[in-house]
């Protein structure tokens, strides 16, 4: 990991999951690029970890627990972040969840918080933050998925949220299009954080259904997603908005 590059000085960037993989990898990045970054997650003690890793390498870094599941939530956490810092320049909606199971056995638990969380979060998230990038010329990144350009099996409320956070980026950019802002987003396939190492398969899954998605690359790191959000989130991407940004080693190339 790391960059020589400073392309977040004087930035403020608020980073939602920055208590694990992706997300805290974004933090770390973002740091290293001299952004200031407020992170936010339900784990505090992840996120003290976070804090301490930016702190150490020299980073600017503030924290807050936050649940994206809440509306509230949502607004407090980007009112923190301005007030930490003083403005907001950058949203990186990172935090999700997933829970496999048979679609026609899966709880209206599990389908409502993923929906909570990988859905309604980024988007109560983007209601609290807009009126802040619309002053700084900020931008948004998302964090889809492969499985929300293709199906995947076992993941059905996962694919609905990641297809439904790739056209609520299309959405927003339609409607800010006149407006200096972008909003994009990343689509990673299978990187190595909790999501995707510790997963909770459900007894009797065929295992043949679930092969695709690995793809013939293996798997990403944190920091090369962390990369790609960097440079959406940068001035290098001053071109890009409304897009959705495919770092999957190939896996939805065919
Ligand atoms: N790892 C992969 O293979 C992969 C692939 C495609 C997309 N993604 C996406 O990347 C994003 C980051 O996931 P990750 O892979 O780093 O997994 P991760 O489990 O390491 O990190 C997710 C973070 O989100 C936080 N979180 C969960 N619920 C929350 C809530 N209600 N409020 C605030 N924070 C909450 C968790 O505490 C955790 O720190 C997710 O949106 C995920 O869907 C991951």
């Amino acid at each position: 990991m790391g960059s020589s590059e400073r392309r977040f000085e004087g930035k403020v960037t608020l980073v939602t999951g920055g208590a694990s993989g992706i997300g805290r990898a974004t933090c770390i990045r973002l740091a290293e690029e001299g952004a200031q970054v407020f992170a936010t997650d339900v784990n505090s003690a992840g996120l003290a970890e976070t804090e301490a890793v930016v702190k150490d390498a020299g980073g600017a870094i503030q924290a807050g627990i936050f649940d994206v599941a809440l509306r509230a939530s949502c607004f407090e956490s980007v009112q923190a972040a301005v007030d930490a810092f003083g403005r907001l320049d950058v949203l990186a909606n990172v935090a999700g969840i997933v829970r496999f199971a048979h679609t026609h056995e899966m709880s209206e638990e599990d389908w409502n918080i993923t929906l909570a969380v990988n859905l309604s979060g980024p988007f109560f998230m983007s209601q609290a933050a807009i009126p802040h990038l619309l002053e700084t010329e900020g931008n948004i990144v998302n964090i889809a998925s492969n499985a929300g350009l293709m199906g995947q099996a076992y993941t059905a409320a996962y694919c609905a949220t990641k297809a439904g956070i790739a056209n609520l980026t299309r959405a927003l950019a339609m409607e800010y299009m006149k407006q200096p802002i972008r909003i994009n987003a990343i689509a990673p396939a299978g990187t190595k954080t909790a999501i995707a190492t510790g997963v909770d398969f459900p007894a009797d899954i065929d295992m043949d259904l679930m092969k695709r998605y690995s793809g013939m690359r293996g798997l990403s790191e944190p920091a090369d997603i962390a990369a790609a959000i960097a440079y959406i989130a940068s001035d290098d991407a001053k071109r890009v908005h409304g897009s959705i940004f495919s770092i999957d080693g190939g896996v939805t190339a065919g």
